[in-house]
């Protein structure tokens, strides 16, 4: 288990709410979605997991994210820690793949020695000259099978974190494919929670009628914090410092914050550290925000179409009204047909900055960004 935070603010009963329908079997696959860094892994971490280890489950957590390039082998890593734990190594399957998933296991975690392929050999039982095969994506059924025959009563349930990561690339299909089989196949007796960060990533993963996990997961709220964890933090600080802090005020810029607990501790931070007072101290949040996510960079990179489109949407105008087009035919120049919004849009998409959902509701991704454009941009 992680270590204990004394600045995190518990979301027990959300935590219970989730564990009690998995338990009640009315889903055994649950979706949380929140973007950057509103607090699912810490929610996972810190809240989840250890409600779920005093009801005895085997908790496989597994963050995407941390083998972008192959997230297979993180998958294939976590399941076989899991399977060391249960068994020491008893398992026939798993004395005959051992040395291969040393192997996987030692290259994953120290990339240098260069990437695996998407076979992996082992040496056979009967006839230790011969050499098989097996597939990367076969593995992670087998090594699930394995688990749930090692955990005898127990159930393994698998955080799958930032999973929208295995819809941001097409060579990603086959092991999609093969982890909703695997995962299909053993509904009742593997539970899993998928969070992700991206909307968009999450709808072309589990909306889309042709994708992979199309219709495999129910999805719940992962509501934002509210007063309660304000109250939390200001109490920690005036423990500190003896000072207290505006409430309301505090408030206030919690919400300009999208409620984002990360960006709320920072500006906490300014005013422990740098003893400033929650005005003072809140434009450097917001520069600081504007700074780390690379704002700028990331307009400038956008042509003229792109950007006068983005702020349509953000103004939640209609796109592809006569006047619309008119307007942006006479600030760009030349004609601008609907088309070449089509196509500008098209590439706010691939960039991760407005998603689509539905036919025509086009929304932005990220909040702090679209609150940047209009401070400085419109
Ligand atoms: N319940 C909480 N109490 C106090 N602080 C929190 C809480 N949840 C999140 N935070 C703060 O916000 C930060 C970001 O949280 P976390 O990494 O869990 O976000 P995330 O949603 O997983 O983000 P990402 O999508 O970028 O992985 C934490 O490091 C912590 O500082
Ligand atoms: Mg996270």
């Amino acid at each position: 288990m992680s270590q204990i935070d004394t600045w995190h603010f518990p979301r027990t009963e959300q935590a219970n709410m989730l564990i009690t329908a998995l338990e009640s079997g009315i889903t055994n696959h649950l979706t949380l979605f929140a973007p950057r860094r509103m607090g699912k892994t810490e929610f996972l971490l810190q809240d989840l997991m250890p409600i779920a280890q005093k009801k005895n489950y085997i908790i496989i957590y597994i963050n995407l994210w941390s083998e972008q390039e192959d997230p297979g082998l993180v998958i294939v890593q976590k399941l076989y820690e899991a399977i060391l734990e249960l068994n020491n190594r008893k398992h026939s399957l798993i004395k005959m793949l051992e040395p291969e998933l040393k192997k996987i296991y030692m290259k994953g975690t120290l990339p240098f020695l260069g990437e695996i392929g998407t076979e992996v050999e082992f040496k056979k039982k009967k006839d230790p000259d011969a050499i098989g095969t097996i597939n990367l994506n076969l593995l992670i059924d087998k090594l699930l099978q394995v688990l749930v025959d090692l955990a005898k009563n127990r159930t393994p349930l698998i955080l799958l974190d930032e999973v929208q990561h295995l819809a941001s690339h097409k060579k990603f299909l086959p092991l999609t494919a093969a982890l909703r089989t695997a995962l299909d196949t053993r509904k009742v007796k593997v539970k899993v929670i998928f969070t992700g960060s991206s909307r968009q990533g999450l709808l072309r993963m589990f909306n889309d009628s042709k994708a992979p996990f199309f219709n495999m997961s129910v999805n719940v709220p992962f509501p934002t914090l509210d007063i309660k964890f304000v109250e939390f933090i200001l109490k920690k600080y005036y423990q500190i410092t003896k000072k207290k802090l505006d409430l309301k005020l505090a408030l206030q810029f919690f919400e300009k914050l999208h409620f984002n607990p990360f960006y709320f501790r920072n500006l906490i931070m300014k005013c422990l550290f740098h003893s400033m007072n929650l005005n003072d101290a809140y434009p450097l949040i917001e520069s600081e925000i504007s700074e780390e996510n690379n704002f700028q960079g990331i307009w400038s990179r956008l042509d003229t179409l792109e950007q006068m489109v983005f702020m349509e949407i953000i103004a939640n105008r209609n796109l592809y009204s006569v006047e619309t087009l008119k307007t942006f035919s006479e600030l760009i120049g030349e004609k601008i047909t609907t088309q070449k919004v089509q196509t500008s849009l098209n590439r706010l998409i691939k960039l991760n900055l407005i998603g689509l959902e539905g036919r025509a509701s086009y929304f932005c991704e990220n909040d702090l960004f679209s609150d940047w454009v209009k401070i400085n941009k419109l």
